[in-house]
């Protein structure tokens, strides 16, 4: 298991997962998108090999030599006018990782999924991400896979954005009541997660949840993100639901517009997990919410 390939390598989860598996001694190699290269640097030699997980050709050159496959490429935004679906990259996307992944005889094989997943989901984000997961499930290469519910950390995509509102905005906005639930979970940790895998055959056609200790609501988490700053809790405007799901479903075409219909499908739901089984099988201790939040924004 010693020459990984990576998917995803060049995002915020996939530069931590490559700095883990450097630091335990992996040989990796990245799938790079054109124009990405930059994303990867600092974090030491890696292999990179051009292509898109869309181009199955790329996926059997880049992967030729590698024993494991960790597949983290997702995206959470569609441009149906470029071909870039969730239907293509995650179900699709996944189906041509796990064909070159056979092709090239690969013993292992790890994969990012998301919480909340699951059959008959509300958001297509979710419904492709499990049709991806059947796709893998079906795979004859020993598999994991990992659902996590939000992960954070510097340079991610959630709670920086929260921490930006808090530092330029006098009154944040907050979709509905902000009742619903989340678990954010360290992005080390996830990374921990996917390494340890690759050597651990217990994971073996096993599927984790994966979040940290306490789950919190949006209304929570806005005043935990703040007091990590050092700020106090930040005024709050709640936009109601119904007019909210009106505008998104009008602007979300506008580039700049935050929101997609299907992302607010899932900020309405819960996304809560038990992680008893993640933090046991891979050796780690969760962190405390507002610990990790202060690690990251102090
Ligand atoms: N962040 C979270 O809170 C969270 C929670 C649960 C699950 N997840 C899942 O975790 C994974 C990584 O998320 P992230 O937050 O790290 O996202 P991210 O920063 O947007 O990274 C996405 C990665 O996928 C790559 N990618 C996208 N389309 C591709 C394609 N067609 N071919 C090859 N590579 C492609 C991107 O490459 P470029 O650099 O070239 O764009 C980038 O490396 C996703 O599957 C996501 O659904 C994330």
């Amino acid at each position: 298991m010693r020459r990984v390939f990576v998917t995803g390598g060049t995002g915020f989860v996939g530069r931590a997962v490559v700095q883990a598996l450097g630091a335990e001694g992996y040989a990796v190699r990245c799938l790079v998108r054109r124009g990405s290269e930059r994303d990867l640097r600092g974090l030491g030699a890696i292999e990179r090999v051009e292509g898109d997980v869309m181009a199955r050709q790329s996926l059997d050159e880049g992967m030729a030599g590698c024993n494991a496959v960790i597949h983290l490429v997702g995206i959470i935004r569609e441009h149906p006018a470029s071909g870039v679906t969730f239907e293509r990259v995650h179900t699709q996307g996944t189906i041509n990782v796990l064909e070159a992944a056979a092709t090239v005889g690969a013993r292992r094989y790890v994969h990012m999924s998301a919480l909340g997943t699951r059959v008959g989901a509300h958001s297509r984000y979710h419904r492709t991400k499990w049709a991806a997961e059947e796709v893998v499930r079906a795979s004859p290469i020993p598999w994991t896979i990992f659902r996590p519910s939000i992960i954070y950390g510097r340079g991610d995509g959630f709670v920086s954005m929260l921490a930006g509102m808090i530092e330029r905005l006098p009154v944040v906005p907050v979709i509905g009541t902000g009742r619903q639930r989340l678990q954010p979970v360290p992005v080390a940790h996830v990374a921990q997660g996917f390494v340890r895998a690759l050597a651990l055959d217990a994971s073996v056609k096993h599927t984790y949840d994966v979040g940290g200790p306490e789950p919190v609501t949006m209304v929570d988490l806005l005043d935990r993100v703040a007091a990590a700053m050092g700020r106090r809790r930040p005024l709050k405007a709640h936009a109601p639901l119904g007019l909210v799901r009106a505008a998104t479903s009008v602007l979300h075409r506008f580039p700049g517009y935050p929101l997609t219909p299907d992302q607010l499908l899932m900020l309405e739901e819960e996304n809560t997990c038990e992680p008893g089984a993640f933090y046991e099988t891979f050796g780690l201790v969760p962190v405390p919410l507002s610990t990790g939040l202060t690690a990251m924004l102090a």
